[in-house]
Formats: C-alpha cells, sequence, structure tokens
C-alpha cells in the first residue's frame, strides 16, 4: 500500500458512515486532512461541517463516527475533538514506498499528465551589448527549471531566447563606438566596452541633443541595410552571443532557438496588415495603436515615423510560435514590471480572432534589488553575473579546502558548489517575491541554502559507499520509528510535490521540498545508527538510497548539480 492508496482507504471506511450526510466520496476525499503533528495521525477527517445537518456538536460526530467505522486497514483511528485520526500502515507504506523509489530510480515522480503536448517557454532573453542582469538570470533559471518540471510531467517543451538584439539603441551603440570605441577594446571585453560606450552615451546625451539625432540616423541606416550599420550590428551581436553562451554554459542551461527580435524583422508588415484587415488599427497622432479597452492602455503597433515596437515584435512572435510548435502553451518567464505589456500582447491576440490567446501567459517574478536600490543599465548600478558566479566558486573552493583538503575533483565540486549556491537562492524564494541582493547571503553555505541540500545528499551517498550497499528489496520493518516514518511522508510527497511547482509555475516549490527534505534526513542521521547488522539494516539503507536519489532529483529539476562527495 502507498501514501495515495492509504489516503482512498480513509476515505472508503468513512464512506459508508456519512451515507446519511450525501457527501459523495469526492467531496469526502477533498476533505481528508494531513495533520501537521504526526503524533495526530497521518490523516485526519474534521466533523465541522457536518454538525449543522446531524445537529450535533462536531466532538460528538467524531466519536460516533469512530465506533461505527471498519478499522481494518488501520493501525489506530481515534476521535479527538472535532477531528477523526487515522494512523495508516507504516508498515506497508513504508516497504511500497522504498521499493516504488528504487525501481522508478531517477523517473520517480514522473506522471503521464502532459500527454506530450508542447510548452513554449520564453526565456533569459537578454539584451546584445548589455551585460546580463540579475533579472535575465532569474528569468534564465526559473525557465529552465520549469522546462525540467514539465519534461518530468511529461510534456514537451522548446526553450526560446527572444534576444533583444534590434531597436534604437543600437543606433545610440554605433555612434558611441564610432566616437569612443576601438576594435581592440570589443574584442578583448566585448560587454564590458560596449556597455562602457552606451553608458558614456547617455551621461553626454542630454547636454549634447546632437547625439540623440546621430543616433536616429545610424538606426535608419541599419534598418535600410547600410552594410556598414549591418556589420558594426552582426558584430555587436555575435559578441555578445558569446559572452552570454559563457554564462549558459557555466549555469548548464541550453536553449532550443536563439530567434530574437531582429528574426522577426520581415514579419512586421504581415502583423500590421492583419491588424489592418480585422479593422483593429487606428491612428493616433500620426501613431497606429489599437485600442484595449478601458482596462488598458493602447498597443502602439507603429509609430509616427513608421517603426515598429517591442509589442509588435511580440505579436508576430507569438504568431510564428503559434504556427511552428502548435504550443498547449506559451510562458513567458519575465520580471514583474512587463506586466502591462503581456497584457495588452494577450488582448491584443484574442481581439485578433485567436482562441490561443488564452494560452498566453505572463510568467512573472520579482526585482532583485541592491542596497534597496533598483539596478539599472543606465545609470551603470548592475550586478554583474560572472563576477558573482565568479566569487561563489570561489567560496566554494575555499570551504571545500578548510573541510575535505584531499577531494578529489576539488575543482569540479567547488564548480557545482559555488554555481549552485546562487541558483538554489535564486529559486527558493517564491518566484514574485522581490529580494535584495547580497552576496554574502547567496554563498553562505549553511541554512536554507544549496550546498546545505548538496551536503545532504553527498553525505547520504558516503554512507551507501562505507556500506558497500547493494539494492535489495525492502521487506517489511521489523520497527519502524517516527524519525524514519518523518522521511518516507516527505519521499512520499515527491510526485505530488513536482505537480503542484507545475501548476502554479513555481520552482521554489520544488527547492523548499528539497530543504525540508534534507532537514528531514539528517535530523534522523543524528538519531539512528544507520551501519548497524540487525534485521532492519537493509531497510535503512534502502532508506538512505532513496533520499539521495530524491535529493539529486530535486536539485537537477533546479539544475543544481548533486556531486557524489563534497
Ligand atoms: N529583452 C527583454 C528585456 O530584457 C526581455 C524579453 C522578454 N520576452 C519577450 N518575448 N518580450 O527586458
Amino acid at each position: 500500500m502507498d501514501i495515495k492508496q492509504a489516503k482512498q482507504a480513509v476515505r472508503d471506511a468513512l464512506v459508508p458512515v456519512l451515507k446519511s450526510t450525501q457527501l459523495t466520496a469526492d467531496e469526502i476525499f477533498n476533505l481528508i486532512e494531513v495533520p501537521k503533528n504526526a503524533r495526530m495521525g497521518d490523516f485526519a477527517f474534521p466533523t465541522f461541517q457536518l454538525a449543522k445537518q446531524l445537529h450535533q456538536s462536531p466532538v460528538n460526530i467524531a466519536q460516533e463516527i469512530v465506533g461505527k467505522l471498519d478499522q481494518a486497514a488501520f493501525t489506530k483511528v481515534e476521535a479527538k475533538g472535532p477531528y477523526i485520526n487515522f494512523f495508516v500502515l507504516r508498515d506497508q507504506v513504508t516497504q511500497t514506498t522504498l521499493n516504488d523509489i528504487l525501481v522508478a530510480g531517477e523517473n520517480y515522480g514522473f506522471s503521464q499528465q502532459g500527454q506530450q503536448k508542447t510548452i513554449v517557454l520564453d526565456m533569459s532573453s537578454p539584451n546584445i551589448a548589455k551585460p546580463m542582469s540579475m533579472g535575465h538570470l532569474r528569468s534564465t533559471v526559473i525557465g529552465n527549471s520549469l522546462s525540467n518540471i514539465f519534461n518530468k510531467l511529461n510534456y514537451k517543451t522548446v526553450k526560446i531566447n527572444h534576444l533583444g538584439d534590434w531597436g534604437t539603441q543600437f543606433g545610440k551603440l554605433m555612434v558611441a563606438y564610432k566616437k569612443w570605441g576601438s576594435e581592440e577594446e570589443v574584442k578583448r571585453d566585448p560587454i564590458t566596452n560596449l556597455q562602457r560606450y552606451y553608458v558614456k552615451f547617455h551621461q553626454l546625451d542630454k547636454e549634447h541633443p546632437e547625439l540623440d539625432d546621430e543616433a536616429r540616423e545610424w538606426f535608419k541606416k541599419l534598418e535600410n541595410g547600410d552594410p556598414e550599420a549591418t556589420h558594426l550590428w552582426e558584430w555587436f551581436r555575435s559578441e555578445s552571443l558569446k559572452a552570454f553562451e559563457q554564462v549558459y554554459e557555466e549555469l548548464g542551461v541550453d536553449f532550443d532557438s536563439f530567434k530574437g527580435e531582429a528574426f522577426y524583422n520581415d514579419k512586421m508588415s504581415e502583423i500590421v496588415q492583419l491588424l489592418e484587415d480585422k479593422n483593429l488599427l487606428q491612428a493616433s497622432q500620426g501613431a497606429e495603436i489599437v485600442d484595449l479597452g478601458d482596462d488598458l492602455p493602447p498597443a502602439m503597433i507603429k509609430k509616427s515615423d513608421g517603426a515598429t515596437l517591442y509589442i509588435t515584435r511580440d505579436l508576430a512572435a507569438a504568431l510564428y510560435r503559434k504556427r511552428t510548435y502548435d504550443f498547449d502553451k506559451a510562458l513567458y518567464v519575465v520580471g514583474s514590471e512587463q506586466s502591462i505589456h503581456f497584457e495588452q500582447l494577450k488582448a491584443t491576440l484574442a481581439k485578433m480572432g485567436y482562441d490561443w490567446a488564452k494560452d498566453i501567459e505572463h510568467v512573472k517574478f520579482g526585482l532583485i534589488t541592491s542596497g534597496g536600490k533598483k539596478l539599472s543599465t543606465r545609470s551603470g548600478r548592475v550586478i554583474l553575473l560572472e563576477q558573482v558566479l565568479r566569487d561563489s566558486v570561489k567560496l566554494a573552493r575555499q570551504q571545500i579546502e578548510e573541510k575535505n583538503p584531499t577531494l578529489a575533483n576539488k575543482e569540479q565540486v567547488a564548480h557545482d558548489v559555488g554555481v549552485g549556491a546562487v541558483v538554489f537562492h535564486d529559486l527558493k524564494n517564491n518566484r514574485t517575491d522581490n529580494f535584495d541582493f547580497q552576496l554574502e547571503e547567496v554563498v553562505r553555505f549553511e541554512g536554507e541554502t544549496g550546498p546545505y541540500v548538496q551536503y545532504s545528499h553527498a553525505r547520504a551517498m558516503s554512507i551507501l559507499r562505507k556500506a558497500n550497499y547493494q539494492v535489495e528489496a525492502t521487506g517489511l520493518p521489523a520497527a519502524l520509528d517516527d524519525n524514519t516514518w518523518a522521511i518516507v511522508t516527505d519521499l512520499a510527497k515527491f510526485p505530488q510535490v513536482v505537480q503542484q511547482a507545475g501548476m502554479q509555475r513555481e520552482p521554489s516549490v520544488i527547492a523548499k521540498y528539497a530543504l525540508h527534505l534534507a532537514k528531514t534526513f539528517n535530523h534522523y542521521y543524528a538519531h539512528t545508527k544507520i551501519l548497524v547488522e540487525d534485521a532492519d539494516l537493509q531497510l535503512r539503507l534502502n532508506l538512505v538510497q532513496a533520499v539521495a536519489i530524491v535529493l539529486k532529483e530535486a536539485l537537477n529539476i533546479l539544475g543544481v548539480a548533486a556531486p557524489d562527495e563534497m
């Protein structure tokens, strides 16, 4: 019997006794709770909602039901105030859960739910010639983890990097490069130097408005295919992309497509035409807009000079993706500050008559601040992601030198732990929460951190190595204490946790689960002699193995490596 069947047994015991209440079996099932404190049983049924109908106090009802109930499928059933507490056959559930995990291995928690339907993820999407910000890091790691979650739920995923590789800022960049830049500098360190030129432009353009005129001219040249402008654009783009790819490699994230904004240049006219055909375009002060009613500002499709905008490109991109991938859902992992933009996108597609507009979803996330202040490229107040990763790996290396100086592959482990710390830190908070970034906080190796979970996994692996562990099916436990049972209930929850994380588009559900399982395991470890030759030795080792499997899989879903030793 696994934990799901145990819950069904609770329902099946209650159904005949509650016949007169007209509650359906499903309603009864949904009322069953899991008590916070395991001493109150594994499941509880509250009786408040029956009081009115049965004209009795909830306490009396609980006692009466317990008297009538078939208790064969439980070790104990008791009335406690307005609750009926059920103690399941823990021996059987332990045996079944552990064996299920050993057989499934890394596939434990997989479900058929998605039926191979496609989910498109628009993620990362940094802007060319600018450093990848902490916001882009959030988008990258949240998107990557969501992709892993949906794969585990049997969805196909398409990870698209919608690069910001078009727009008037390229005119500014060209002007700045030609005035203050050098080829040699860009080659040496493209992002830093391009960024420097850009910031300089913005420091000077208030007093020298002629700079803006020049920038507009260069962007026009680019739009018209001028060879020099095109060459510069391609060069900025490829140098930036090389730098981004280094970061993606560090993070272990890959993409199915790098089609950015520029890819849609030749698809603008179709979108404008479609909007015109559907009579949705209105002239407004020389610009062309789509009116979206009282609740949303109109979507500006074309500026008075004929230039298309961010949303025009997103309309074209949405249409292209629907045609190319026939997606079931299209998720945009982008900061909350773009909420209105995505509402406009969705509303415009709906007005165009596309019923799939409902499948467009903005998966928003909170802002990262530094010292309480907003980060901004223009002002030069940025946290450089590459620097963060480097510092974090350095700290990891120091820790390893102190704790385990003889460890093999120290460099690899330092990398896994340092990068894992940053990724985990980013994913453990609810995605919509804002948080202030402090490096010391991120790379702390105790408390609620990635390295803590990684360390718990490595500890489990070391026990198994010491025991020369061999898989062998679990029998019924000779004895079963509360610490063991606490792990079994955590392990049994994993498949549900993955589903919940998918439904809420919330990797933090997995991160919090992993922290909890690690804590439960460390508590068990502190109170149990695992390697003692007695009747339950194999069971304990199987338990440790199951913990290792599930911790590793939870970390992998988050995009964090789980070294065997650290
Ligand atoms: N490049 C944009 C930015 O950095 C994010 C793009 C998000 N994706 C999209 N399809 N609009 O703000």
